[in-house]
């Protein structure tokens, strides 16, 4: 029996191991940490349980058949995050670059497959070469295998990618099919075809990190969501990122206790508004100073600044914030803010968490760009993705809410649960100089000025919308956090089914 033990302990032992040391050793000089070394820290210590530890490849072209490593290049199993379940594949460039071979693909099959089961996010961590060159067409079969399995686990578990190492070709498709992907800047890149063919094919010469590093994918592409400094960054993120989520589209949002009180009040938003409606204030500051002990995880925080998503607790309960943020753009709705916010929504509607929407937009943004580039259609996206979430639907209108973008941001007539505005707010069709513009064409400037006082005057006050019941109750800003706190109770038990179809046709 101890001969039997001390096989395994052997047999483990080089499992651990991966590629061996010298191509661990190259892994941390590269600033990279090893697949175990990863899952170490993301995990709580000891939580993490393997499996598939032996599992080699089948190759046998290319004199494969000589090199097996236990493990195949890819570490599985589950663990917890704050006592909390999770599942998860790190990919292990130690051995064959992290290249995926058929039987590499099982073993993620077998995590996504297992997680969909229990109901439990999975988190995959990616470094890799791609397909397994040695494999040809068994390793494309197991790279669908897994596209499939993400895209039957949308919706339905939390999927979550950290990029830490090469991404590319087809390769990149299994994390842009999960919900949020997080890069680490100079080591990670994703691309579908890199430097080298973009360079034969288009004359352009590009280094990798500009193609598809942490950078650009966050500020340019949104391809990703946030990008860090380094690995361990990375994993700490993860780490506070899934806090954050329910474990399944099945369960509830996680409630964290808090020493926060639900009804502090905040008098320093009741200045925050600047006289001078054209000023900016940064939105942040009101989201900061509602949420739980001013905890923000923002996604997309460099890309489309116009607009601000993130999630929040509210006495101890996660929350989706959709803000739009006067500082970039004057919080303008754009091509690149509607894809975002609509993307965001729908995530939270999917894991039922309420969404709490802070408005204070002039409009859509205007210009040919945005025109000929199809705002019609993406700005349609927010659109649909408010209309047809049933989580409870908090709205705040803190300055402007005009023309369509004031129905967009999850008003009244979008099923908003509770509409609430500043006494600040200006709800109206258009801004007084414009409509003024309109309606008195031919007028005197004098006579415009004066048409454009009484506007304002008459229509940039919640008032109006509040006669019409399209505002529930003008609410004091420093009241802000007490109000929605108590919304959010109050709508808990919130029940609201869309028409039964197969699925919608959401303006892709
Ligand atoms: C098999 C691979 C591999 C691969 C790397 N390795 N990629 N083995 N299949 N795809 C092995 C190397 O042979 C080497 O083995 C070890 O991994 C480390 O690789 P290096 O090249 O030494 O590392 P580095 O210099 O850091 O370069 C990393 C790299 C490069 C940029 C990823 O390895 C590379 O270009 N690999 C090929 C990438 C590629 O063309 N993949 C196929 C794409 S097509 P030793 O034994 O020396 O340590 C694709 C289609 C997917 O992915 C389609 C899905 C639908």
């Amino acid at each position: 029996m101890s001969d039997i033990i001390a096989r395994l302990e052997a047999k483990r032992a080089e499992a651990m191991l991966g590629g061996g040391q010298k191509r661990i050793d190259s892994q941390h000089a590269k600033g990279k940490l090893t697949a175990r070394e990863r899952i170490h820290i993301l995990l709580d210590e000891d939580s993490f349980e393997e499996i598939d530890m032996y599992v080699e490849h089948n190759c046998v072209d290319f004199d494969m058949e000589k090199t097996r490593i236990a493990g195949d290049g890819v570490v599985t199993g589950s663990g917890t995050i704050n006592g909390r379940l999770v599942f998860v594949f790190s990919q292990d460039f130690t051995v064959f670059g992290g290249s995926l071979s058929e039987r590499h693909a099982e073993k993620i099959c077998k995590v996504l497959d297992n997680a969909m089961k229990v109901g439990a996010p999975v988190i995959g961590i990616n470094d890799s070469g791609g397909a397994r060159i040695q494999e040809g067409v068994a390793s494309l079969g197991g790279y669908a295998d897994v596209f499939q399995r993400n895209v039957l686990a949308s919706g339905v578990v939390p999927q979550l990618s950290l990029i830490m190492g090469p991404c590319a070709g087809g390769a990149v498709y299994s994390p842009a099919m999960t919900d949020f992907i997080f890069m680490v800047k100079d080591s990670s890149y994703m691309f579908v075809t890199g430097p080298d063919v973009v360079k034969t094919v288009t004359n352009e010469i590009v280094t990798q990190e500009e193609l598809g590093g942490a950078v650009t994918h966050t500020t340019k592409t949104s391809v990703a969501d946030v990008a860090y400094d380094n690995d361990i960054e990375a994993l700490l993120a993860a780490r506070d990122f899934i806090d954050f989520m329910p474990l399944s589209n099945r369960g509830e949002v996680p409630e964290r206790p808090t020493a926060d009180a639900w009804d502090r009040l905040e008098y320093s938003l009741d200045t925050l508004i600047p006289a001078n409606a054209n000023q900016p204030y940064d939105m942040h500051e009101v989201i900061r100073k509602m949420v739980d002990e001013g905890d923000f995880f923002e996604v997309q925080p460099a890309h489309a600044g116009n607009i601000i998503c993130g999630f929040g607790r509210m006495e101890g309960s996660t929350v989706g914030v959709v803000a739009n943020q006067p500082m970039v753009l004057a919080g303008c709705l754009d091509i690149n803010a509607s894809k975002k916010a609509a993307r965001f929504v729908r995530y939270c509607d999917a894991f039922n968490i309420p969404i709490v929407t802070l408005v204070d937009v002039p409009g859509f943004l205007p210009g040919t760009s945005q025109e000929h580039n199809g705002i019609i259609k993406h700005g349609a996206k927010l659109l649909f993705a408010y209309a047809e979430a049933t989580v409870p639907k908090i709205t705040i209108i803190t300055r402007k809410a005009y023309g369509g973008a004031y129905d967009v941001m999850a008003s009244k007539h979008l099923r908003g649960d509770l509409n609430y505005a500043w006494p600040t707010a200006e709800i109206a069709v258009m801004g007084a100089k414009g409509a003024v513009e309109i309606i008195f064409r031919g007028k005197t400037p004098e006579e415009i000025s004066e048409r454009t006082a009484e506007y304002e005057a008459r229509f940039a006050n919640p008032f109006i919308a509040a006669q019409k019941g399209f505002i529930d109750e003008v609410i004091l800003p420093h009241s802000t956090r007490r109000r929605v706190a108590l919304g959010l109770r109050k709508l808990r038990n919130k029940h609201l089914e869309n028409p039964w179809k197969k699925h919608d046709n959401i303006p892709l």
